[in-house]
């Protein structure tokens, strides 16, 4: 199509924010981006029409989702909004956590969780829920008319993908353009709204001694040229610093953060030890702060593909010595994960710490490191612990390696008791004793 032809198009598809709103009804499935894909001008002008009420009744429209941002908080997920928007939630974040202490306190029911690997929920979007809408913030038009996903290809772009799938987007100029297969193009748009806020800067998490001591023994166990997928937290942060000396680094991770992108522009991470996208660094989705986002933008040396790619275990395997570093809440005796369940509520979610675990032990030479300080609520809970508080996310099965600030430990080739044994050695002093008597009892000696 002619530059001008695209121009026409783009012109017959833009509406107000308002406009755009009123094409959702009722009962709509709506699948969002993670995060900086969320569009806060369409969110806005959708709460404004469940506000306004009128003739305009709008209820029971689901959004299926990872990790909000604030303005999902402060528009769709507003507590007064509850019965016209339903948050769908497959990784609960701030938002969720407020929303919900708000709904206890009514002794009302939790915000519903998805429970789903996060290369599994494209499927679980598509052919188990069956969404009918996705809403979207992409880049501007490039000159072959196709817009960037940007920051969140993840479920994404393959959710675009379906057939007869409406796709309500905002334009904006400060998305990044990343490459890669993350392309809307207009001709699938259905309608299309302009708008240039900033992107959403996440704060980086507070960083402690003990991450910096965990993060120190982590980085240890990172050799030069291999490839690592680092997940959400300080802890991964912290790791990231302690990888400065390294070299020839590769980077296939389904979160890209600003950690990650220090290391590339280092030089730490020129992913030239990689068997697959070779010299490109991999992601699915990105959040953190403007310099991060400035890194991805125009790019050739970074690329967004969808979750069930980059989070797919055997895509994972392509690369030799992958290291895949994830935190979690809780470790049991045996090395299964709690990593998203706390105080008996939802803290989080599965998101893709499975689907690299068993991605990173599948690759040739790959380990799976799983981290978290020895204990929590200022020292008065052990998080190696004898029976975990909620859903397992990553079974005994496939743990490999654990550290906490006490050191690591692997657990493959290790029997039930050995891996209570080299677990407890890890365990903060204080709750050492009480671990071996839990032990004990359960016939683990
Ligand atoms: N009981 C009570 N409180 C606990 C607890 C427990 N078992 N475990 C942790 N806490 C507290 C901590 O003390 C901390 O409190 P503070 O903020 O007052 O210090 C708080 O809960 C958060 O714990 P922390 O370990 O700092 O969380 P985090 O922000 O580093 O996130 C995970 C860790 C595990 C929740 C996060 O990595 C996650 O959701 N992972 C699951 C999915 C995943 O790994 N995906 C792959 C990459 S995206």
């Amino acid at each position: 199509m002619s530059k001008a032809a695209l121009q026409q198009l783009y012109s017959q598809k833009r509406v107000c924010a308002d406009d755009a709103a009123a094409r959702i009804a009722s009962g709509a499935r709506i699948a969002m981006p993670i995060g900086c894909g969320q569009p806060p001008a369409i969110l806005n002008a959708l709460a404004n029409r469940a506000r306004a009420g009128g003739s305009d009744v709008i209820c029971d429209v689901r959004f299926y989702y990872l990790l909000c941002t604030g303005i999902a908080g402060q528009t769709i997920f507003d507590f007064d909004l509850r019965a016209q928007f339903v948050p769908m939630s497959y990784f609960h974040g701030g938002v969720e956590r407020a929303l919900d202490r708000v709904l206890q306190s009514s002794a009302m029911p939790a915000v519903d969780v998805m429970p789903c690997n996060f290369s599994q929920v494209p499927r679980s979007m598509i052919e188990h829920v069956g969404v009918d809408t996705l809403i979207a913030t992409v880049s501007t038009m490039d000159a072959d008319g196709n817009f960037s996903l940007g920051t969140s290809a993840d479920y994404s772009i393959r959710v675009a993908r379906k057939a007869g799938i409406r796709i309500v987007v905002e334009v904006n100029p400060n998305m990044p353009y990343v490459r890669g297969d993350c392309l809307i193009p207009l001709s699938d748009i259905d309608v299309l709204v302009e708008n240039d806020s900033a992107m959403p800067v996440v704060p980086p998490a507070p960083r402690t001694a003990t991450d910096d001591k965990i993060g120190a023994i982590i980085a240890g166990l990172v050799d030069d040229g291999d490839c690592l997928q680092m997940g959400i937290g300080a802890l991964p942060d912290a790791v990231c610093e302690g990888l400065a000396g390294h070299r020839r680094l590769g980077i296939h991770t389904e979160m890209m953060t600003p950690g990650l992108a220090g290391l590339v522009r280092s030089g730490v991470v020129d992913n030239s030890a990689k068997q697959t996208h070779a010299g490109r660094s991999i992601y699915s989705f990105a959040l953190g702060d403007q310099p991060l986002y400035d890194f991805l933008s125009d790019n050739p040396a970074v690329e967004a593909h969808g979750v069930d790619y980059t989070n797919d275990p055997a895509i994972i395997a392509r690369n030799d010595n992958v290291v895949s570093v994830n935190a979690t809440l809780q470790v049991d005796l045996g090395g299964a994960c709690n990593s998203e369940f706390m105080r008996g509520r939802q803290f989080s979610g599965t998101g893709g710490q499975l689907d690299f675990v068993r991605g990173a032990y599948a690759s040739r030479g790959g380990r799976s490191i799983i981290a978290c300080h020895s204990t929590a609520a200022k020292g008065s809970i052990s998080r190696i612990t004898a029976r975990l508080d909620g859903p397992t996310t990553t079974p005994r099965t496939d743990t490999h390696i654990v550290v906490t600030e006490y050191g690591w430990v692997e657990l493959k080739g290790k029997s039930a008791a050995q891996r209570a044994k080299a677990l407890i050695s890890i365990a903060h002093p204080d709750f050492r004793e009480d671990l071996s008597r839990a032990a004990h009892e359960a016939g683990l000696n």
